[in-house]
């Protein structure tokens, strides 16, 4: 199993989620380890019981005091200081900058207590019940600069019964909230090196490209350009003969460039057994840290080297245009 995920939980208030993440992490299997617990409110409940069950709290000085920015900046200090992978919000209760958003694209999760798309923002349990509604709900979703608004990563649906009042039905939805999120974000942890996960990235890149194709070599997944008979222009190696990548084979220009990226780069590069003769170049895609803005530029170059005349010149064409 890779190392677990270094996770920070953001908290406001109780922080009874917080616990949750927390108590998932002691199992053997789990994913991820609770590494930083941290917030806007130094005095919040939810920190002094992170500290009694021996998580590493961080009181950061409360943004009314020392203004929003050098808040984050101190935030953004003390994730990097504690080499955090993933942030889970927990009941945190601050708008955050864009900036920050950015840099924890497709890394930071939070959970919020209705059905999303269904109520967003605050006082979801009033709107869910002036809806008269028969399900509410809890969401875990990706953190995007528009509210509530990210990628779901799960949801479970929680039934509003007669008679329920917010507080009920708060109390209710706070049960699944803590089953929920748990799963979600040890599912989100383990993404990074889930084989079929990273199959559907490198699918959905490749699909971006004209005339691509499905096509297996020796049993491995792969793509190809023009049509069925068409070339293979990349292919997912799974652990191949005992190699740890799971592992893109993209076409470099030749031996010199990948000795030469690999040698730099031994983290990110390798040879492959077998196809690296051939002009193969392995990608290592089961790491944390994939860039896959460059997996897309390596699969382009690799259709470009692959692609029949007609079809690079419909390109060129295009990029003219
Ligand atoms: C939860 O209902 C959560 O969905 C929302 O804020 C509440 C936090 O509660 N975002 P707690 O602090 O986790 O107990």
């Amino acid at each position: 199993m890779p190392e677990r995920s270094r996770v920070a939980v953001l908290v406001s208030g109780r922080g009874s989620n917080m616990a949750a993440l927390i108590y998932a992490s002691r199992a053997a299997d789990c994913p991820y380890e609770v590494a930083l617990v941290t917030g806007d409110n130094p005095e919040a409940s939810g920190l002094a019981l992170a500290q009694a069950e021996d998580v590493r709290v961080v009181r950061l000085p409360a943004p009314g005091e020392a203004g929003k920015r050098q808040f984050f900046d101190a935030l953004q200090q003390v994730l990097e200081e504690r080499r955090i992978d993933l942030i889970a919000l927990a009941g945190f209760m601050r708008i955050l900058p864009d900036d920050f958003v950015d840099a924890w694209n497709g890394r930071m999760l939070n959970i919020h207590p209705s059905l999303l798309p269904r109520h967003k923002g605050l006082k979801t349990h009033a709107a869910c019940l002036a809806a008269g509604e028969s399900t509410s709900g809890a969401t875990v979703h990706l953190v995007t600069s528009e509210l509530d608004s990210g990628e779901i990563l799960g949801q479970v649906e929680v039934a509003v019964l007669p008679g329920d009042d917010e507080a009920s039905l708060a109390e209710r939805v706070l049960i699944a909230e803590h089953q929920l999120y748990p799963r979600i974000l040890a599912e989100h942890a383990s993404r990074p090196f889930n084989a079929d996960w990273i199959e559907q990235q490198v699918d959905r890149l490749t699909h971006k490209l004209p005339e691509v194709g499905r096509k297996t070599s020796h049993g491995s997944p792969g793509w190809s350009v023009g049509g069925e008979k068409g070339k293979l222009f990349a292919i997912i190696a799974n652990q191949h003969h005992g190699e740890d990548a799971i592992g893109l084979l993209v076409k470099a220009s030749g031996p010199d460039e990948m000795t030469g990226l690999i040698e730099t780069q031994p983290e990110k590069y390798y040879w492959p057994k077998y196809y690296g003769a051939s002009g193969w170049l392995g990608m290592k895609l089961n790491r944390r840290d994939v860039d896959w803005a460059e997996v897309a530029d390596w699969l382009e170059r690799s259709w470009r080297a692959c692609a029949p005349p007609r079809l690079t010149k419909l390109m060129r064409a295009a990029e003219e245009f």
